[in-house]
């Protein structure tokens, strides 16, 4: 049997009363690209542990190089190691999107005994490390992007991170179904998490926290990427609603939310006969299981024959919107689509549909009604259920609905002649 250890007393670190620890704001780096500032609840804390996880050929090595390439200057070292491309890629990258790179030290390297030895010498204002998959240590005997080696290189990176006070960035890929334990695995250890998420046909794309030890969770940045890389998006309901038109059959638009960012996002929906078989649901962007309650409740509670309808959802622009708040929409343009009916121009609609048809509050009203009023919608479609008192933002017309029957009835108009579906 081992003996136990005799305990140790350390003078070093000895316990500090909560009242006597010196308070104040965390230090934070701000980064002069604004929507991965506000993801972060305002910028870089200093000496935090930052994981940007994403599927493979999402953006990450693009993103992480320019917010290295903006924080890097004369003064300012900013060391980049990257265990997947070589020194020379990275310049080509660099040249294409248009970074200069002054006080930015690339390291091609995997070994992370060494990378801590050269990183220390340079005594940088940041780190990135891209992959933290491809990191090892030697002394491990566990192959590199093992759950050992991934584990313990996140953990030795951390401590480096708190004892230097200098952010490290790490990236590390997922799959859509996030099977590779790398990631999900790290989430704990670091301080926070951020996902690069994209659909594969979109340029868009959006960073989303989803733990953050020094700031809130709810904050979403929305980037497109092209060819000088992640380009931020600053007016995204613009975006996800600029080939609408005015009068539209099969289009609906919700005022959904994205953590805390109010935004406008057309829903389309295509209804069509299906005369051989077994009728298909398909959904784009919008939850699948809500589809089919959405097209269950319009069948059976409003007699819409849908039984023998293919039906396609689809949210315009590449965004996903999962929230219920957006089953009001979904099921006006579908209605929209099936009775040849145009939705009323300018109007939103937001609102959860229960099973018996019954219209549920949605939460932050008033944020999601001054977006729709900002980009000038004239009316929205809201439950009546939970509605206060206050008066709605001006330029906007509220409609208070308790059921989708009365929110169909106010929302659709009849189709002007030659209209066709979309
Ligand atoms: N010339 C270009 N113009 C527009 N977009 C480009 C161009 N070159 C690359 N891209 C985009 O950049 C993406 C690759 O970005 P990046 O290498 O940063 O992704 P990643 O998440 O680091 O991938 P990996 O998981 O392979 O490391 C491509 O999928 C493509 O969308
Ligand atoms: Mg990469």
């Amino acid at each position: 049997m081992v003996p136990e250890a005799p305990r140790q007393v350390s003078a070093a670190n000895p316990p500090q009363e909560l009242c006597q620890v010196a308070s104040g704001a965390v230090d934070r780096i701000n980064i002069p690209i604004g929507e991965f500032n506000r993801v972060l609840g305002g910028g870089l804390t200093i000496g935090s542990l930052v994981l940007i996880g994403g599927e493979p050929g999402i953006g990450k090595s693009t993103l992480l190089l320019q917010v290295a390439a903006q924080l890097a200057g004369p003064e300012d070292a900013v060391v980049y190691v990257s265990g997947e491309e070589t020194a020379r890629q990275i310049k080509l990258r660099a040249e294409r999107l248009g970074l200069a790179g002054k006080g930015l030290y690339l390291l091609a390297e995997t070994d992370l005994n060494v990378i801590l030895s050269q990183i220390e010498a340079l005594s940088p204002r940041l780190v990135v490390v891209d992959s933290i998959q491809t990191a090892y240590l030697p002394e491990l005997e566990t192959t590199p992007g093992s759950i050992t080696q991934v584990r313990e290189c996140t953990q030795r990176l951390m401590h480096w991170a708190k004892t230097g006070s200098v952010p490290v960035l790490i990236s590390g890929h997922v799959t859509k179904d996030g099977a590779i334990a790398g990631p999900r695995l790290l989430e704990h250890i670091v301080d926070a998490v951020l996902y690069l998420e994209g659909e594969p046909f979109s340029a868009y794309r959006l960073l989303r926290c989803v733990k953050n030890r020094f700031g809130s969770t709810n904050e979403v940045g929305i980037f497109e990427m092209g060819q000088k890389g992640l380009i931020e998006v600053k007016n995204p309901s613009q975006v996800f609603l600029s080939r609408r038109q005015g009068e539209a059959v099969g289009s609906a638009v919700v005022a959904t939310l994205e953590g805390s960012r109010p935004l406008l996002v057309e829903i389309q929906a295509l209804t069509n006969l299906n005369s051989f078989g077994q009728p298909r649901r398909t959904a784009n962007g919008v939850d699948f299981s809500r589809l089919l309650m959405i097209s269950a409740v319009l069948s059976k509670r409003l007699g819409f024959k849908l039984g023998s309808q293919d039906i396609i959802v689809s949210a315009t622009g590449g965004i996903r919107v999962n929230e219920p708040a957006a089953d009001l929409a979904i099921a006006l343009a579908i209605a929209s689509s099936f009775g040849s009916m145009a939705v009323k121009p300018g109007l939103a609609a937001v609102g959860e549909i229960g099973l018996s048809g019954e219209l549920r509050a949605v939460s932050q009203l008033d944020r999601r009604l001054s977006e729709a009023a900002r980009l000038g919608f004239k009316h929205c479609l809201v439950p009546k259920v939970g509605l206060g008192s206050s008066p709605p933002p001006k330029g906007i017309e509220l409609i208070p609905v308790s059921t989708l029957r009365e929110a169909v009835k106010e929302g659709l108009v009849v189709k002007k002649a030659g209209q066709k579906n979309v």
